[in-house]
């Protein structure tokens, strides 16, 4: 593949990094308000990186939420358009005791770069910009294709700003295909397209009991007790063998086809491995009579991920709070309709609260499972691409993670994405010690530059 612009990338590299670090020291929390002000330096930095690489018409978008950043560049008659996506967001790094270094300063350990977003998804997102800078340079300020960059700051808390965007002003991002670089390899060393993501409704479950937090030696036995109350509720959406209990959950799960479960099997996958390496629990849990890659990417599931309320401090507090709050999440697959789900849930939920408990169920955020075809001429492309640069044929994959995005191009722009993406399995995505391993990234930006040389032939 001697491409000059593959070449501009490898004199480029340590640069390419720095400018990556730096990104990454913003902490641009998406979730919490306090850290607005990063989210928003992150969206001016982005935005005047696009155009110092030769972007045109480099906007930050104000919104209601987060803001957006939007570029393009369309000056390649006759050839695709490409709609770049990627989230400048991230999640929270707490716990913040189990990193190794700080979250927002990005260190390189063992061929690894460390910082929360290193892969999720600002070291991924980077690489489409340091893709375009190369072929900008290489070729006299032009590309091979047209392209339009969206990014949006806030993925990780359901996307509603883009979500809005895509609905009313679609006709600024019109495009042949959607690059999208924010999921994983399904195996070190191995090309990978991720072709489905699930579904998700997030929620939280209020539970209140006495009129006021109570002294639980005087009142208990006497007064209820709101955490009892969701032990209760939580108890009784899941039964031990992984099935969900909510009443018509399961009605309109469409299973996979037979030709997409037999290439699953043959995929390089040790069930001890992944046990004890990625997940590290005694055993795996989940619904009997389906593999570990059908349980996380073609059926729904259900979680709780924290219950906040009462008395969490160190020591002891003898307290009967008056109200505790359950946070639930279902991951959902084609065909479940995320509204009719909570509308099942919530008054399923109503039903289980105990006497003298009330409870309230909210929606946080929601969005529609996705599975793209691979007979289009961009996943093509993509496969030559991956096969020249990695030396391997691509294996397709979907994912239990969500972007929900991918499904509104899909189903409003009718624009097929193009999972591309280059995290490990064990680059720690929302955990601590998140990392890109810098040989993806390199790897990645090399993937991307051929893709775009291939389209535009
Ligand atoms: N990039 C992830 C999703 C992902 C990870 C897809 C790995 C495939 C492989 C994304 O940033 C993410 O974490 N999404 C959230 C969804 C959101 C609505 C909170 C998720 O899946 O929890
Ligand atoms: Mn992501
Ligand atoms: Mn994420």
């Amino acid at each position: 593949m001697p491409s000059a612009a593959i070449d501009y990338a490898r004199q480029n590299s340590s640069r390419f990094l720095d400018e990556l670090k730096t990104l990454l020291r913003i902490p641009s929390i998406s979730t919490l308000p306090e850290h607005n002000a990063d989210v928003f330096g992150a969206a001016t930095w982005l935005a005047e990186e696009l155009k110092r690489i030769g972007m045109e018409n480099v906007e930050v978008i104000k919104t209601a939420g987060h803001p957006l950043v939007y570029a393009d560049w369309l000056h390649a008659a006759g050839k695709p358009t490409c709609l770049c996506y990627g989230h400048y967001d991230v999640q929270p790094p707490d716990p913040l005791g189990e990193w190794k270094s700080p979250p927002f300063e990005p260190v390189e350990r063992d061929g690894n770069l460390y910082a929360r977003g290193a892969v999720d998804d600002k070291g991924q997102m980077y690489m489409h910009l340091k893709a375009l800078e190369s072929l900008f340079q290489a070729n006299g300020g032009k590309l091979p294709i047209n392209v339009r960059v969206i990014l949006e700051g806030e993925e990780e808390v359901g996307g509603e700003q883009i979500a809005k965007f895509v609905r009313e002003k679609g006709d600024r991002l019109k495009a042949n295909f959607a690059l999208v670089s924010d999921t994983e390899l399904f195996a070190p060393e191995l090309p990978t397209l991720c072709v489905g993501l699930r579904g998700l409704v997030y929620t939280e479950i209020e539970a209140r009991g006495a009129m006021t937090d109570l002294h639980s030696g005087i009142y208990g036995g006497a007064a209820p007790n709101p955490f009892i109350a969701l032990a209760e509720i939580i108890a009784q959406l899941k039964d031990s063998s992984g099935r969900i209990l909510i009443p018509g959950f399961y009605d309109a799960v469409k299973a996979p086809s037979e030709a997409e479960l037999k290439a699953w099997r043959s995929l390089p996958f040790d069930e001890e491995h992944y046990r004890q390496t990625e997940v590290g629990s005694s055993r795996l849990t989940g619904e009997p009579g389906f593999s570990v890659l059908e349980r996380t990417w073609a059926r729904p599931t259900l979680d709780v991920h924290g219950m906040p309320g009462g008395f969490t401090g160190a020591g002891a507090k003898t307290v009967i709070p008056a109200k505790a709050v359950a946070k639930v999440s279902m991951r959902l697959v084609p065909d479940m309709d995320p509204t009719k789900i909570f509308e099942q849930y919530k008054h399923y939920v109503e039903s289980l609260a105990p006497a003298g408990v009330s409870v309230e169920v909210r929606l946080i955020h929601s969005g529609e499972a996705i599975v793209i075809g691979t007979d289009n001429p961009y996943i093509q492309a993509a496969t030559r691409a991956l096969k020249q640069v990695w030396g391997k044929d691509t294996v397709f994959i979907r994912s239990g993670g969500s972007i929900p995005i991918v499904g509104d191009f899909e189903r409003h722009l009718k624009v097929p994405s193009v999972m591309m993406g280059f995290g490990l399995p064990d680059d720690n995505l929302h955990a601590p010690n998140e990392k890109f391993h810098l040989a993806n990234f390199y790897r990645g930006i090399d993937s991307i530059i051929t893709f775009f040389e291939e389209l535009g032939k």
